[in-house]
């Protein structure tokens, strides 16, 4: 059976002590689980990452960077350089996620200076990938997600393939607002990806880690895993609490073995 991608993006929530709290008590909460199974990972705010590296058992919980600046210094007031986050210890960061494309600005282009600049660091690079309602509403999603993969992942190498991985949030199913996608429509677009992937990349592309997304929940948590292009499942709200993190993992975890036993 394929190993589970199972992980959180903390936004700009908790602050350093409430970081601390969580970490420690997700890993306490999932120490039990082979980490051969499942790839477990936390995605705090900056200004608690020295904490939650000096605070958190690693052997249980990736911990990456919301973002990084593509240069590893110079005059870029307020952005964070790569190589800050490597003396922190950190190995992950994540790219694009829809709040920094559609709340800051940023484009495919700035999402692809800055993959190919963690993977020149060595990071595992998490890029973000989604359409809006509108692009949606258009039928042009599959044509979106093959553009922001295209030029995302332009002049990337397949060797470098084993640190890419993928999440696929559509803008209208993340945060308060958002409605989550049906399992059969993410299941649509991650086979989408994979064929993307595919053409960028060769068959190394198969080595990535597709996951999904967008009001993920207690509720949909194990339809979509169960999806076979759905390799792990990315939660903001749902995961914040440890104890509610941990249910979820299980129970998905759960399904997806009888599901594929
Ligand atoms: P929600 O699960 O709260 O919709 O957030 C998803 C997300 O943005 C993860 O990066």
């Amino acid at each position: 059976m394929k190993k589970l991608y199972f992980g959180s993006n903390l936004k700009m929530y908790k602050g350093i002590s409430a970081t601390r709290e969580y970490l420690q008590k997700l890993v306490e909460n999932t120490k039990d689980i082979s980490r051969d199974d499942i790839e477990l990972f936390i995605i705090p705010s900056y200004a608690t990452l020295q904490t939650a590296t000096d605070c958190c058992d690693r052997d249980f919980v990736r911990l990456g960077a919301q973002n990084m600046c593509w240069e590893d210094q110079g005059q870029f007031t307020g952005e964070i350089s790569p190589c800050m986050l490597a003396e922190m210890g950190l190995d992950l960061v994540m790219i694009g996620h829809s709040e920094r494309r559609h709340v800051f600005g940023e484009s495919d282009v700035e999402e692809n200076k800055k993959v190919k600049a963690a993977l020149s660091h060595g990071f595992k690079t998490l890029l973000c990938i989604g359409e809006t309602a509108e692009q949606k509403e258009y039928g042009i999603s599959a044509e979106t997600l093959r553009s922001q993969l295209k030029i995302g992942f332009y002049s990337v190498s397949p060797e470098e393939c084993k640190n890419i991985w993928v999440a696929y949030e559509p803008v209208w199913s993340i945060g308060v607002n958002g409605t989550p996608a049906s399992a059969d429509y993410a299941e649509s677009m991650h086979k989408e990806i994979k064929t993307a992937l595919y053409e960028i990349f060769g068959e190394k592309a198969e080595e990535i880690p597709v996951l999904y997304g967008g009001s993920v929940n207690p509720g949909n948590a194990e339809s979509l895993i169960v999806q076979p292009s759905i390799d792990g499942l990315f939660v903001g709200r749902a995961a914040w609490d440890a104890d509610k993190f941990d249910t979820l993992i299980r129970d998905a975890m759960k399904v997806y073995a009888e599901h594929n036993c």
